[in-house]
């Protein structure tokens, strides 16, 4: 076996929607991640391998890698997984990286987790580790996506969070606002940076926001982060940097 990457086995592969799914392979030993950190997943092609990033769904005490694929029409990764199934193999990078951790944040009482289409994945992670909800008082989970059916996880989300032995205690912390962009349904119905600026995203959180005890971190959309992270800047908020203290993370998604 190779030393940058290991083959790890399918345990199980769900369908959503011709366009989503989720799967879990088995996780090394050795295999260490922080809550908001991607692997790198890849396949042999040829004589060559394809390499793409994918955020870790699954908390850091899982003994499963869990991960939510968007199937993107003649891409390279999409079509492998578009075949995948349990028993098959991936490639996996041997580390797993990114800086996508509310723990760089030094302080804040509300954390506001602002998700479009598969940026949903590594606030999957976030909730349900411990410590988050030791550090803030409310944890608002925000998802962003076109259509009522790619909700796939609005159903599930609290009663999964709810039965789970380790942070179920903190459910009444924790909310999930969803947004259809293109049709009507449950939650919001406009793009996270118009929500942001009519001020309907904070009374849907049901709290103040304030420089000092609000911090936002934002994950999908190229576009969608940029424009999110120009809204909060308009409002008075500023981009986290190690060296200046700041009330919002970003990662590009894709
Ligand atoms: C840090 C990071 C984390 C990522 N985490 C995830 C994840 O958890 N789940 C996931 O599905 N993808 C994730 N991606 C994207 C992923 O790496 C692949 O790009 C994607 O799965 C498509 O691969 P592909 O080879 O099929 O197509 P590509 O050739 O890689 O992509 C073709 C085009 O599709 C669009 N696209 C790519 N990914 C997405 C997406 N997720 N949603 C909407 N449009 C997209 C882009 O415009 C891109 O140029 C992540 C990317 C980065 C950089
Ligand atoms: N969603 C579709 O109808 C559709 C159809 C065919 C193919 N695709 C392709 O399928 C892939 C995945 O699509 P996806 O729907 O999961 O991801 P997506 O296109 O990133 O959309 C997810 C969410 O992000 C919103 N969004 C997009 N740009 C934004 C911005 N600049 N600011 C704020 N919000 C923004 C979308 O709103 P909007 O709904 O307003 O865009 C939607 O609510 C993409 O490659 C896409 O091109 C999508």
């Amino acid at each position: 076996m190779n030393d940058k990457f290991s083959e790890q086995t399918v345990l199980w592969v769900k369908r959503h929607s011709d366009k989503q799914m989720t799967f879990a392979i088995t996780r090394p030993a050795d295999y260490r991640f922080a809550a908001g950190q991607f692997s790198r997943l890849g396949f042999k092609d040829g004589n060559g391998f394809i390499w793409r990033a994918y955020s870790i769904m699954s908390p850091e005490y899982a003994d499963t890698l869990d991960y939510f694929a968007i199937l993107i029409q003649g891409g390279e990764m999409s079509e492998y997984l578009c075949n995948l199934k349990m028993g098959d193999t991936v490639l996996l990078d041997k580390n797993a990286t990114g800086f996508f951790l509310p723990q760089r944040f030094i302080d804040g009482k509300q954390l506001v987790m602002l998700s479009t289409g598969s940026g949903i994945a590594p606030f999957l992670s976030h909730i349900r580790q411990p410590e988050i909800r030791e550090r803030f008082d409310s944890i608002v989970l925000v998802h962003s996506v076109s259509f009522q059916d790619d909700l796939i996880f609005s159903g599930s989300l609290k009663d999964a969070l709810a039965d789970d032995p380790l942070v179920g205690e903190f459910c009444k912390q924790f909310q999930y606002i969803p947004i259809t962009t293109r049709e009507t349904g449950d939650g919001l119905h406009a793009r996270i940076p118009e929500l942001l600026r009519s001020g309907a995203l904070e009374k849907a959180c049901g709290f103040e926001w304030t420089k000092q005890d609000t911090r936002f971190m934002v994950c999908g959309n190229p576009q969608m982060v940029e424009d999110t992270l120009r809204t909060l800047i308009e409002l008075g908020y500023q981009l986290h940097r190690n060296r200046t203290a700041g009330q919002v993370i970003v990662e590009n998604g894709f």
